[in-house]
């Protein structure tokens, strides 16, 4: 699922509700069995919720004193309690996948932003989740590293993984997501399939939308 929208529509405060990090007024939210109340705490059912999605940032917060292999394992470890040779040889795996096998003992300042982007990945692929929610993770790349990150997207797509991401990418977002779900002003403002959201939108604020930012 791709979510688009204007500044401000309101994207990173539904992934941070999604994941806990926000608490919210009035409504519920349900993953698979879950559900997560409103109120100014959460339950013990945000545990599960935060087993189920792993998170990943426009500043990819790589932890900066741990190379690559320690910053993927580090979870695992400490979290999860998994024996070390476990949990490098899962590490060396999902490294392996997002095409960073050769850098594992790599420091995070001596990658690219797209590399470091791709560590981001696979340290919260570590915690097995079911999804990733991925908050506009290719901002801030150039546009010729942007793609090696939307690929391992596309590849982890289409192994089956659930992605929610908040992007401006909208090529991507026509190209590879199932659903379109625009934000605007705190609502939704479109749903749907992206042929039908980007290309025949029912309102007239979702076409000024387009217009800006197709140019
Ligand atoms: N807990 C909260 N209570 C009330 N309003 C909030 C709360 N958290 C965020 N907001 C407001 O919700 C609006 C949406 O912000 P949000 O950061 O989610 O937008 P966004 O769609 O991610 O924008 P951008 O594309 O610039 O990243 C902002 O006006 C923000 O100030
Ligand atoms: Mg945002």
């Amino acid at each position: 699922m791709a979510l688009l929208g204007p500044s401000g529509g309101g994207k990173s405060t539904l992934l941070r509700c999604l994941n806990g990090l926000n608490t919210f007024d009035t409504g519920q939210i349900r993953v698979g069995e879950h559900v997560l109340r409103s109120g100014p705490r959460h339950g013990a059912e945000i545990h599960g919720i935060r087993r189920l999605f792993g998170m990943v940032f426009q500043d990819f917060q790589l932890f900066p004193h741990l190379s690559v292999l320690e910053n993927v394992i580090e979870a695992p470890l400490h979290v999860q309690g998994m024996t070390r040779s476990d949990a490098v040889e899962r590490a060396e795996h999902l490294l392996q996948r997002v095409g960073l096998g050769s850098h594992l003992h790599a420091w995070p300042q001596q990658l690219s932003g797209g590399q470091k982007q791709r560590v981001a990945i696979a340290r919260a692929l570590a915690m097995q989740p079911r999804g990733l929610l991925c908050d506009e993770i290719t901002s801030a790349l150039d546009p010729e590293i942007k793609h090696e990150v939307l690929r391992v997207l596309e590849d982890l797509k289409r192994d089956g993984l659930t992605l929610i991401l908040v992007t401006h990418e909208m090529g991507f977002a026509r190209r590879a997501a199932d659903r379109v779900v625009v934000l605007c002003d705190g609502r939704i403002l479109e749903d749907g399939p992206p042929a039908q959201v980007l290309e025949q939108p029912r309102t007239e604020r979702m076409q000024m939308f387009l217009q800006r930012v197709l140019g």
